[in-house]
């Protein structure tokens, strides 16, 4: 009698610490609030995730700062070959082209280094395909900068995007998509059902479609799926689309590291008035991504050798994770480029801003 008590105290003990054990988060998550007041529109952080994303979201020590004296000699006159970067002072000229080989190709050997993009020996050379590519993302990020500062430089600060918010040190950054070859099994049992229920990192391992990207992020399909009103006759979106639009929700929150509520009201997911500022950021951020993958990275489709492409021989994409990598603020809102005004477009010329309008 008195055994089975302490036996039976004993597994209600071991229980009780396993239940506390693997039910509470230790430390404490905090919550952050983001909406109106009174609407628990909430951001849930874990001290200790958030911990390692700010140790893998760190901007590098920018470089000392170059002289740019107006009456120095531009880059354009010294150099034979250069077409986007030609209105820099040839100080600020070298020292871009060793921030780009800190981003892209910091590594040891044979294709890192300025031979990452030059045809060894011969800097004027158009040899080599990284070159013709890293001039077109020059001037993709200049119209990131400016076109778009509706989404990157839409807080208090501006925040900007240089190459490094991408690449990290690496030729291909971390986070890309492309197109991916159907699934043989599903098609045969269901040929007009898209590819669903195989938990990827795309959609943050749901049952929804598995490849949001190629409709959305390349081409606009509508995402708004709901009705303005309860009775609307009109609304003709079907459940497949619905899973794809919240697919791409998914990706959005999971890439951000944040909840629905970030952007929305519970209440009411279509209605802009109940949503946050953020959502209107994001709203750009999804044209940004389009114009981004349709003007820039998949035109250099020629370009890129094959192992530089999907299975399909599209281009490697860019998605929301691509800069965000788990955080709402890129490298944790660092504002790395001010550090680089090389990367900015060249000033337009004092004539044109100052013609007389009639
Ligand atoms: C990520 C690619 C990349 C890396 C790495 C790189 N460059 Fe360049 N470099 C370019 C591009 C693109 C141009 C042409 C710029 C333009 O058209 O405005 C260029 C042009 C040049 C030119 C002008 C040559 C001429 O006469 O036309 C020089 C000099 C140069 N780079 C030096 C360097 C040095 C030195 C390094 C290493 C510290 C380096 N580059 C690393 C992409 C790169
Ligand atoms: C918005 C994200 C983004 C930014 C910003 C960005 N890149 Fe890229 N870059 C990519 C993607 C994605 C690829 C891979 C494309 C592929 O392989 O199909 C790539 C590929 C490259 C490559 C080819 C790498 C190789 O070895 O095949 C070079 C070189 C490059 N980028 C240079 C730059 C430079 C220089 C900058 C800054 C001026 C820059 N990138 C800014 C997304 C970006
Ligand atoms: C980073 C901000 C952000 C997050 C996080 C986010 N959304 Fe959205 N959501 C948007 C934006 C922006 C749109 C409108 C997109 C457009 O029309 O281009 C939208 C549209 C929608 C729509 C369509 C509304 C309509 O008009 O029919 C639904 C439904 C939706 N979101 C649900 C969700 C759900 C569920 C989550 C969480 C899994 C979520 N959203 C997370 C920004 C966000
Ligand atoms: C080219 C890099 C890049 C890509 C790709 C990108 N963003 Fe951003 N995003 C930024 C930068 C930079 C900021 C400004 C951060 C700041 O103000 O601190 C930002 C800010 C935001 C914010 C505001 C965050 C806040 O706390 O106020 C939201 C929301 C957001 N992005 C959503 C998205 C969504 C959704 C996508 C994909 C459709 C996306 N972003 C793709 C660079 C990017």
């Amino acid at each position: 009698m008195k055994f089975n008590l302490i036996f039976g105290g004993l597994i209600a003990a071991v229980a009780g610490l396993a239940f506390f054990v693997v039910t509470f988060e230790r430390p404490r998550p905090d919550s952050v609030q983001g909406g109106f007041r009174g609407t628990s529109m909430g951001r849930v952080d874990n001290p200790r995730t958030q911990a390692a994303l700010t140790v893998r979201n760190q901007a590098p020590p920018a470089i000392e700062a170059a002289e740019d004296d107006p009456t120095s000699p531009r880059a354009s006159e010294i150099y034979e070959n250069v077409r986007v970067l030609g209105h820099l002072s040839v100080e600020q000229f070298g020292r871009i082209m060793q921030a780009m080989t800190e981003w892209v190709y910091p590594g040891e050997g044979p294709n890192q280094g300025c031979n990452g993009c030059h045809v060894e020996g011969n800097f004027a050379a158009e040899g080599k395909y990284q070159k013709t590519v890293a001039r077109r993302m020059l001037q993709m990020v200049q119209t990131i900068n400016t076109t778009y500062s509706s989404h990157v430089n839409a807080g208090p600060e501006p925040v900007g995007v240089t190459c490094y918010t991408c690449h990290r040190g690496n030729a291909v950054p971390a986070a890309v998509w492309a197109s991916s070859p159907p699934n043989a099994r599903l098609h045969r049992l269901l040929s007009t059902a898209p590819e669903q229920n195989r938990p990827v990192a795309a959609n943050a391992l749901s049952s929804l479609p598995t490849d949001p990207f190629s409709s959305y992020l390349l081409r606009d399909n509508p995402i708004g799926v709901q009705s303005a009103t309860s009775r609307q006759a009109d609304n003709n979106a079907s459940i497949l689309q619905t899973e794809w639009t919240y697919s791409l929700m998914m990706h959005m929150s999971s890439s951000l590291g944040v909840n629905c509520t970030f952007c929305h009201n519970s209440r009411n997911f279509s209605g802009w008035q109940d949503s946050t500022p953020q959502r209107v950021t994001a709203w750009h951020g999804i044209r940004m991504v389009r114009a981004i993958n349709n003007d820039y990275i998949e035109p250099l489709r020629p370009e890129f050798p094959p192992h530089r492409l999907g299975p399909l021989g599209d281009t490697l994409k860019v998605n929301c994770t691509t800069c965000h990598q788990g955080v709402n603020e890129p490298l944790r809102g660092a504002q790395m480029l001010r550090d680089y005004p090389e990367l900015n477009p060249p000033p337009r010329r004092a004539s044109l801003e100052t013609a007389p309008r009639n």
